[in-house]
């Protein structure tokens, strides 16, 4: 999500696009001038009472905001040839304001265990938990990681039953996109946390989102994971199978002995593979494994 608001933009629609391939779709629209991309997400609501499950489909319809002029005839040609099952259209809107129409679109939600995602711009509505501690606040224009992500949940899932399950002293998170899985474990009493991330936009929007959480306790590093010299009771990576093999050396160097480590972004057709993989290499134990679509997670041991 980029981060320019302007009074004059041009909204492209894309509707039926395949779930698998948002991530592409979102590159090709950023690489071709777009400020923003935000699905239309679809609310369920039980009754009258409000009730905010995210319906997830295998089609989904995205709004892509531009606050530059570009060739839309170009853009949308190009869109067709590489996402041909969906359908586009371009409206060009004077005075308003991109970041309004992303902000219309997304409404708190329960993310994992107690954990509620609230917009930082709404306040959280009766079904969230009383105990604001529960309350993680997000904003548009921020990195990966507003919780709306299969991979995300997987994750947070395994931060929270392990921190439950063992209360830890320190939790080192590598990819930390908007330091939400760090946010978690601060919130669940995780006393020294630290977060590393490869994009320097990623780490600002990571600061300045634990700024809105006032959880600043939690430090953002500029160092990679190659350069960590601690050792930590956990540590935590949501980044795509590929780049988790590449890094299984220095995450597993970066766990105390015993310490626990969990992963998530391992795409299910790839998981035996990548754990049988990851394992054999570092000699870490497989504990449990979960799935969500396409995703899976784990949570793996050192051994003592
Ligand atoms: C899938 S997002 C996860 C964000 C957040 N932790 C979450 O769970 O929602 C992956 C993040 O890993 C970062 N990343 C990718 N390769 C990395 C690497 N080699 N070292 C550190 N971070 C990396 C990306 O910039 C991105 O912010």
């Amino acid at each position: 999500m980029g981060e320019t608001s302007s009074t004059t933009y041009a909204r492209l629609h894309a509707a039926g696009l395949s779930r698998k391939d948002e991530d592409d779709f979102t590159l090709v629209c950023f690489d071709m001038g777009a400020s923003g991309v935000a699905e239309e997400l679809k609310f369920s609501q039980m009754d009258l009472r409000y009730d905010p499950d995210v319906i997830e489909t295998p089609r989904m319809d995205v709004n892509v905001f531009f606050t530059q002029e570009v060739d839309f005839a170009k853009v949308v040609e190009a869109l067709k040839a590489r996402f041909p099952q969906a359908q586009f259209q371009i409206t060009s809107e004077e005075n308003k304001d991109w970041l309004a129409e992303w902000k219309k679109g997304f409404k708190p939600f329960p993310f994992a265990g107690p954990f509620w995602v609230i917009p930082s711009w709404l306040q959280p509505p009766p079904e969230a938990p009383a105990d604001t501690s529960k309350h993680i606040y997000v904003e548009p224009g921020m990195a990966f990681g507003t919780g709306t992500h299969e991979t995300t949940r997987l994750a947070a899932g395994l931060v929270i039953s392990e921190v439950l399950r063992s209360p830890s002293k320190s939790l080192l998170d590598v990819g930390t996109g908007t330091g939400i899985l760090a946010l978690i474990a601060y919130r669940l009493g995780v006393a020294h946390l630290v977060g590393l991330d490869i994009d320097p936009e990623a780490r600002r929007t990571a600061r300045e989102n634990l700024e809105l959480n006032t959880a600043t306790a939690i430090e953002i590093r500029d160092y990679q994971i190659s350069d960590e010299t601690e050792v930590y009771d956990i540590v935590v990576a949501n980044i795509i199978d590929g780049v988790l093999t590449v890094l299984r050396h220095d995450l597993s160097r970066a766990l105390k002995p015993g310490g626990r480590m969990i992963l998530s972004g391992v795409l299910m057709d790839r998981e035996s593979e990548f754990y049988q993989g990851f394992t054999a290499d570092t000699g870490l134990r497989l504990i449990r494994k979960v799935s969500e679509g396409e995703w899976s997670a784990a949570l793996l041991e050192k051994e003592v």
